[in-house]
């Protein structure tokens, strides 16, 4: 098998360490499929900019000049592909495989916004159009998916990753697609790279301009929270604090030293410990943390722009009061089995704003998520039908308290708690 990553050394030597084996061997593989096809196929967007900077990416972008879902129907036997769909609206296919790699076909096409955040009408067009649908010139580089893998950059975008800047194609981008405001700013802080003069003012004036209203509050929360997942998170809220989004959400500026301790928080182990333990969602988290500070009322107002449902309200906001209950339960609490019982109702969310947001009982709250909320009971129910206890209301409270028992116990073992518990039952 032709190995096409070969190809691409000439825009990066290092090219082959840093791309993923997945991400190799996915390539290669379409790149046998694209021989044997007609039609001319370039890679594009992510991918192209990622061989230039020198980065992994996890999608690949291609573009080809026929039918997108004719060429996936080549494609789809040859990998194990998880969902794969067609929209036709916009000449694209996607295909999501197992292995975690996307991959995106679309028809080099043009489009037309008739209106401010609208979708776009497309249209198949030619190479020389498909680029001035694009957001920023670093995103609009093309290299042929052949053996020559020709580099086609009409914007000369090369010279824009050179000295790091992000660049719009046109004025009206932002006003024709307004999650590009949020793009421009996850690659100015995922790369460290500024924006040009011009591309700048445009920002500056669609956030004046409040273009961010026209898109679903939906797409909104899509947005904030996929730039909050970012590596350089510090990065990123800094230029939300600069460009007004924050203020667009009604949500308060973060001071340099939140933006720190945000940023360090979840680098944390007991953070990260939690957060895949229970799949907390950290842009969640991001918006409480900032906005801690706000009434109840007003932290309402803030997190109906994130469309968060009921349920998933109750268990990140605290009601009124609620969190000073626990404190003050949890300052009563020495003993491990009455750390345990103090938080076993808390949601994990709301645990994680105690120990780092309202920042109370850290070592208690830390004991928790480390010792005890990993263990557990070593006693089960027909242990207690063998002590001759009888499956009525009371058994799930008889369980409770022999791991209660087992929690504050030095080497507990089976024999020892149920002793304890004949004991304090009064049993013989
Ligand atoms: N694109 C665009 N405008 C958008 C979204 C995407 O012009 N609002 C174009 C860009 O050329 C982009 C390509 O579509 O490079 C692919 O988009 P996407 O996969 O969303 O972004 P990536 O550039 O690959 O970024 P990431 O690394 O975050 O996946």
């Amino acid at each position: 098998m032709e190995n096409y990553i070969n190809y691409l050394t000439k825009y990066n030597p290092s090219i082959e360490k840093i791309f993923s084996r997945n991400l190799k061997e996915t390539l290669n593989a379409l790149y046998e499929i694209c021989k044997t096809k007609e039609e001319k196929v370039y890679l594009v967007g992510g991918i192209v900019r990622d061989i230039f900077l020198g980065k992994n990416s996890s999608d690949i972008d291609m573009v080809i000049e026929g039918n997108s879902q004719e060429f996936a129907k080549h494609i789809l036997p040859k990998f194990p592909v998880s969902k794969h769909r067609y929209t036709e609206r916009f000449l694209t296919y996607n295909i999501f495989m197992k292995s975690g790699t996307n991959i995106d076909i679309a028809s080099f096409r043009s489009e037309v916004y008739e209106y401010p955040g609208a979708l776009p009408t497309v249209k198949y067009s030619s190479i020389e159009n498909d680029y001035t649908r694009r957001d920023f010139t670093i995103n609009s580089m093309y290299v042929s998916f052949d053996k020559r893998a020709e580099l086609y950059d009409p914007l000369n975008a090369l010279e824009d990753i050179k000295n790091k800047t992000i660049r719009i194609i046109h004025d009206k981008s932002f006003e024709d697609d307004p999650t590009r405001i949020f793009r421009a700013i996850k690659f100015a802080g995922r790369y460290d790279f500024s924006f040009d003069d011009n591309t700048e003012r445009c920002l500056i004036e669609a956030m004046e301009k409040n273009f961010l209203s026209s898109i679903s509050n939906l797409r909104l929360k899509n947005e904030f929270y996929m730039l909050v997942s970012e590596k350089k998170l510090s990065n990123i809220l800094s230029l939300f604090r600069k460009y007004k989004i924050f203020d667009y959400l009604n949500i308060p500026n973060p001071s340099d030293e939140d933006i720190k301790e945000i940023s360090e928080i979840v680098k944390k182990s007991s953070f990260r410990k939690i957060k895949e333990k229970h799949k907390i969602s950290r842009g969640n988290f991001i918006i409480m943390y900032l906005i801690r500070n706000l009434s109840y009322n007003e932290k309402i107002e803030v997190l109906k722009t994130f469309e968060i449902g009921k349920k998933n309200l109750e268990t990140i906001l605290f009601e009124e009061g609620e969190a000073e209950n626990i404190i003050l339960d949890l300052r009563k609490s020495f003993k491990p089995s009455e750390i345990y019982l103090s938080l076993k109702h808390i949601s994990p969310f709301k645990i994680l704003s105690l120990l780092y947001i309202l920042k109370k009982n850290r070592k208690k709250i830390k004991s928790y998520i480390y010792e005890i909320s990993d263990k557990s009971g070593i006693i089960s129910g027909s242990d207690l039908i063998d002590i001759g206890l009888e499956q009525n209301s009371f058994f799930k409270n008889y369980l409770e308290k022999c791991f209660c028992i087992q929690l504050d116990m030095e080497n507990p073992d089976k024999k020892k708690i149920l002793s304890k518990l004949k004991k304090e039952l009064k049993l013989n």
